[in-house]
């Protein structure tokens, strides 16, 4: 994906991102990084079509997402957003075959293809078992790695993220990462991914997009871009970064009250 001189407003309000040009590398994990409010989930929301940029283009192989039929994108393009809305009474089998819809006509039944991309995307989140079970009646993280099946049964050669790994414990966050990591460098797959979590970012990006306020601040590999001078500059977060095993943590320095 390529996004070009991408400027994106809600309404008549101050454009949110400014300006933005992004390659995104091709079967990749890519992850955007920056403080709250800095236009994460704005920017994934135009480049899957949820908003329309006021000015720039956002192109898929070279094509104006734009221009591309809504079913196509679907099938190209998957979208996880931040906190998704559950359809009452749904169950996780039945949220997750949702994924299957830009693949099938009005009505059809699942193929056995359709049952397949169902059951490996429950097995990868870990949710085999729940399969059965209302989402709404779910914990917040299983309900969260519902949706990430759902996007994964999709089968898209591109996926957009927003925070897949909030409200996981940190051993199902990794298993998210896991899963996420291996669509890019086991299937191809172009993934970019909204996190929070920088040490788990930096642990698993190939290519860190760090944003303020509408614009990129910096980005590359997260070894090459992670300082505690960009941390205190983009987040105000003063921060020690130490490395283990070739990748960033970032350590937070504690004020205690004394
Ligand atoms: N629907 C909306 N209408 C008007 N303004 C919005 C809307 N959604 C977001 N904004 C504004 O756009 C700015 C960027 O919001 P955005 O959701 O893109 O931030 P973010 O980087 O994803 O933050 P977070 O880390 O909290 O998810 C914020 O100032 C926010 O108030
Ligand atoms: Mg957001």
């Amino acid at each position: 994906m390529h996004v070009e001189n991408l400027t994106l407003a809600y309404g008549t309000d101050e454009p949110v991102v400014s300006g933005l040009t992004l390659e995104v590398p091709r079967g990749r994990m890519t992850a955007v990084v920056g403080p709250n409010g800095s236009g994460k989930s704005t920017l994934l929301r135009g480049m899957s079509r949820l908003l329309k940029p006021q000015s720039g283009q956002v192109l898929l192989d070279g094509k104006d997402i734009h221009q591309l039929p809504a079913r196509e994108l679907a099938r190209r393009l998957g979208v996880l957003p931040q906190g998704p809305v559950t359809p009452e009474g749904i169950t996780a089998a039945e949220l997750v075959s949702r994924g299957r819809h830009p693949h099938r006509g009005m009505f059809a039944r699942l193929t056995a293809e359709d049952q397949q991309a169902i059951e490996d995307a429950l097995d990868a989140v870990e949710l085999a078992e729940l399969r059965d079970r209302p989402v709404d009646q779910l914990s917040g993280g299983q309900r969260q790695r519902v949706w990430i099946a759902m996007v994964l049964a999709q089968g898209t050669e591109h996926l957009l993220l927003d925070e897949p790994t909030t409200y996981l414990d940190l051993a199902h966050a990794v298993d998210v990462m896991n899963v996420v990591h291996a669509a890019a460098h086991s299937s191809g797959r172009t993934v970019i991914t909204v996190l929070h979590d920088l040490t788990l970012a930096a642990q698993y990006a190939d290519h860190l997009v760090v944003m303020g306020e509408g614009r990129i601040a910096a980005q590359g590999r997260p070894v090459d871009i992670l300082s505690e001078r960009l941390l205190a500059d983009v987040f105000g977060l003063r921060a020690t970064i130490v490395e283990v095993g070739g990748a960033p943590v970032v350590v937070p320095d504690r004020t205690l009250a004394v």
